[in-house]
């Protein structure tokens, strides 16, 4: 291999392992987010509770700020392969094979699941974390009450049914996502590759189920809170 050809070969691999380990970190902010959320279920005062001692502590400004720069590098490095793969490949990067039977549509639709996926998430900000803001006071201590806010979201159908609409989108986009991550990173093996192929489409089923029925929830209590 020639001195260039190395080099590009090599920065490609680079590439494809921060897309992968960046992929990873998102699937673990995705459990946690869920599980914190969760606590809606329990009540009001235990989702304001929780909200409130994540806001309060001074780490989570610079918690925000990793989350934000790997989600950013994960969109910035997709962007680049999509365009690249464009422009060199007949075969792109995304559509690698899990099955080896083909491209499965999960793969073949990363950059349009992606693309909803990013809508979501700024209208999601602009909707809960830069909302309506309502106040509660809980154990004596005043904070914001962020359970108002989400519930008064979902008291509207069309809310509920696009939000379960984007979740579908985010489940497609991590069953695929959650093997190729594990590839990408070069955890390859015909024993366990499969297991990894099989622990994604259960993960992919976790998120959709997971956050499809806060919405359904909330819906469900309109107008108690
Ligand atoms: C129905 C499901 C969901 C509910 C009820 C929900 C709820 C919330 C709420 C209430 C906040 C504001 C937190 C605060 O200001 O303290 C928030 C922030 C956030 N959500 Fe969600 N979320 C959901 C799904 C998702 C999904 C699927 C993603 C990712 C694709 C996501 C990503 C985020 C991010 C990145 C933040 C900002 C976190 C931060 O600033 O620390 N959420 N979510």
């Amino acid at each position: 291999m020639s001195t260039s050809l190395v080099a590009r070969f090599s920065t490609s691999v680079v590439k494809k392992v921060a897309m992968g380990i960046t992929g990873l970190l998102l699937c673990g902010f995705l459990i946690s987010h869920l599980t914190g959320n969760f606590l809606i279920f329990v009540g009001p005062d235990a989702f304001n509770l929780y909200a409130h001692t994540l806001t309060s502590n001074p780490l989570i400004y610079g918690a925000e700020a990793i989350l934000m720069a790997i989600f950013l590098g994960h969109l910035f490095m997709a962007v680049r392969l999509v365009i690249e793969n464009k422009l060199a490949r007949p075969t792109p990067y995304y559509v690698k094979k899990p099955t080896g039977h083909g491209a499965t549509f999960a793969s073949s639709t990363m950059p349009y699941t992606g693309l909803i996926i990013l809508i979501f998430l700024v209208l999601h900000l602009i909707q809960f974390k830069y909302g309506t803001y309502f106040e509660t006071t809980v154990d004596g201590v005043t904070m914001r009450n962020l359970y108002k806010t989400v519930i008064d979201f979902f008291t509207s159908p069309v809310n509920v049914v696009l939000y379960i609409v984007a979740m579908a989108a985010l489940s497609l986009h991590v069953s695929h996502g959650f093997w190729s991550a594990f590839q990408s990173v070069g955890f390859n093996h015909p024993k366990y590759t499969p297991c990894i192929n099989t622990l994604g489409k259960i993960f992919a089923v976790v998120v959709f189920l997971g956050y499809s029925s806060l919405p359904i929830f909330c819906f469900l209590q309109g107008g108690q809170s």
